[in-house]
């Protein structure tokens, strides 16, 4: 008979409570994407303080709608800590209220993450990580398995998943610049900054907007930059980064991993500044 210590028992426990976590953490992403859809950050916010479920469900106001469901994705959203429960001694259910995670599902607000949460669990994004093995196994990326082409060209002949990927960008990114500007001296830098791969543009535009001494480029694909707007002191530029990359005096790239490919350098003079998180080689 074998003798299971204490502490065995513990770890077999974690190891299953970790397996568990893991193969439920779609359904969390999928609860987000679902109050995103329902737009129960906004009616929590259009309302003064905590409300009541029947005060969601007002809000989604659908004549069909399912309460007890509301009722179990209220349960799962507060369990992952998405919303807040709050409980007042004179009333018997439950309040619901944002915190400091569901704040960024409210839309149309500058700090908002709705465009990523929204792209990131779309399936037109999500489908290719059912295909990892395929592209493990096989080689190619787990895009090209699944649509045939490689994401950048499925965006390039796609208006609307361009839209939603250049639009989940420029939110995270948003809500980045704070911390980039305080981790870095932008306003040490001379002439022009290059931002590589900037999307449409949030980033170099804050900079030049803070440093106006600053001329900046955002460098992007030609899809990316059709849709970029306007902004003072930057000038789009569209191509492809493993071609040709217009001179500049420095050069900044953020969320973006080229430097594993070999055709991708800089000037051996320029300052070249890596913003984000970057994967180890
Ligand atoms: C993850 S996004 C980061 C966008 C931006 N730097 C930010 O932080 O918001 C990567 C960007 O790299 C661009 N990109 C990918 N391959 C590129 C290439 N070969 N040449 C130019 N841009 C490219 C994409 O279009 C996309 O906008």
């Amino acid at each position: 008979m074998s003798t299971i210590t204490r502490k065995e028992d513990d770890a077999v426990i974690q190891g299953q409570a970790r397996f568990f976590d893991n193969l439920y953490s779609g359904i969390s992403g999928a609860a987000l994407r679902c109050a995103l859809e329902l737009n129960i950050a906004g009616i929590i916010k259009g309302h003064d303080g905590p409300i009541t479920l029947s005060q969601i469900a007002q809000g989604i106001s659908s004549p069909t709608l399912n309460v007890e469901g509301l009722s179990r994705l209220m349960r799962l959203l507060v369990l992952k800590q998405i919303f807040d429960e709050v409980h007042q001694p004179e009333r018997e259910e439950p309040l619901y209220a944002l915190n400091q995670c569901s704040k960024y599902l409210v839309q149309d607000t500058r700090d908002t993450l709705a465009p990523i949460a929204r792209f990131f669990t779309d399936p037109l994004n999500f489908s290719p990580f059912y295909n990892l093995n395929l592209s493990i196994k096989e080689g190619g990326t787990a895009a090209l398995k699944t649509y045939g082409v490689e994401v950048w060209d499925l965006f390039s002949h796609n208006p609307q998943a361009n839209k939603s990927f250049n639009d989940s960008m420029a939110s995270l990114t948003r809500i980045n610049m704070d911390a980039v500007m305080s981790s870095y001296d932008f306003g040490s830098l001379e002439g022009t900054l290059l931002d590589v791969g900037g999307g449409v543009g949030v980033a170099i535009s804050e900079i030049v907007n803070t440093y106006p001494h600053l001329k900046g480029i955002n460098f992007d694909m030609p899809h990316v930059i059709s849709s970029a707007p306007s902004y003072e002191g930057v000038t789009h530029v569209g191509g492809d980064m493993f071609t040709t990359i217009p001179r500049a005096d420095s050069f900044m790239i953020k969320e973006l991993m080229p430097l594993s490919n070999p055709h991708f350098s800089f000037a051996a003079t320029s300052t070249t500044l890596l913003l984000g998180a970057f994967l180890g080689e």
